[in-house]
């Protein structure tokens, strides 16, 4: 017999083995130290639980760990700045309401979403959003980009009474929020709270962030400080009615949203 001869037949080449009726070459030998140790574990089902649980694990970790080390994770973005003190109380007031469980803020590279929503999402939009307010159901539009695209003259009415605007929206009304009034005296808690979980937010900011929000909502006081510290802020009275209500602040966050990057000069990481 040649060499050949013994590598193309199984039935005659020492080195295979051969199961059961003999139709299914098997390339290692079962009674080999590999098969007679595997054996082992493939009939043991906890032992091969646990094993498969070891394998899956540190391939998690693996690909999991790093992240939380790089410094590129999420793409640092000019013009994301923290939410000004009435931005983050409006913020606070659309979590209460449960606005998240009927909109979301996520706007996905598809080209359906990005014609009918604006330029899709950045990971570092929602860099300072704890939570964050992706949300997973769209019963109304995604809020993502809504900043400027109504007037506040509209969101008063349409907060007030949906239907008024839009016959058919299922959405709720909201009109007690004029009727709130308040005061921002636990605002600095709030910016606190925000900065132990990652958000910078200066010793200063903190500081005056009573000041700061009392003042977004009065075109004629002096804002400037808040501008600097927070640039781009709008200030206005919202919803055009004396003193600050939620309203005002549910407001000047749903005009802020996605208002922050310049998409006319911005060109992502990957493409530079
Ligand atoms: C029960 C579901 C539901 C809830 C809760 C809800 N909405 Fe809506 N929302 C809708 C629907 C449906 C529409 C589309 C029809 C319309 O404009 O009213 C909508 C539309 C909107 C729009 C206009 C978006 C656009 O691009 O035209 C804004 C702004 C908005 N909602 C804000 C809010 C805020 C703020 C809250 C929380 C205070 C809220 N919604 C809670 C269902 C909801």
């Amino acid at each position: 017999m040649t060499e050949n001869e013994k590598l193309t037949d199984p039935d005659k080449d020492p080195k295979v083995d051969q199961l059961g009726d003999g139709k299914v070459p098997n390339e290692l030998p079962h009674h080999s130290w590999f098969f007679r140790h595997h054996g082992k574990i493939e009939r043991n089902a906890t032992l091969l639980l646990g094993l498969s649980l070891a394998v899956v694990t540190v391939g998690g970790i693996v690909e999991i760990a790093p992240l939380f080390y790089l410094e590129n994770t999420i793409e640092e973005v000019e013009g994301v700045r923290p939410y000004s003190p009435l931005e983050l109380t409006g913020r606070e007031i659309y979590i209460r309401e449960g606005c998240y469980v009927c909109h979301s803020q996520m706007i996905r590279p598809m080209r359906d979403e990005v014609e009918r929503y604006g330029h899709y999402s950045l990971a570092a939009e929602s860099m300072y959003d704890h939570p964050f307010q992706w949300g997973s159901k769209r019963t109304g539009p995604d809020l993502a980009r809504v900043g400027g695209r109504y007037s506040d003259e509209w969101h008063v009415l349409h907060l007030t009474d949906p239907q008024a605007v839009v016959p058919e929206s299922v959405m709720p009304k909201y009109g007690f929020l004029a009727d709130r009034l308040i005061d921002g005296q636990y605002v600095e808690d709030l910016l606190s709270a925000h900065r132990a979980v990652g958000v910078p937010y200066t010793d200063e900011m903190i500081d005056v962030a009573w000041a700061d929000f009392s003042v977004q909502t009065d075109p004629f006081g002096d804002w400037d400080g808040l501008v600097e510290r927070y640039p781009g802020a709008q200030v206005r009275n919202f919803d055009g009615a004396p003193g600050i209500s939620e309203m005002d602040a549910l407001i000047a966050y749903l005009q802020m949203l996605g208002t922050l990057v310049d998409f006319s000069t911005f060109t992502p990481d990957a493409s530079r």
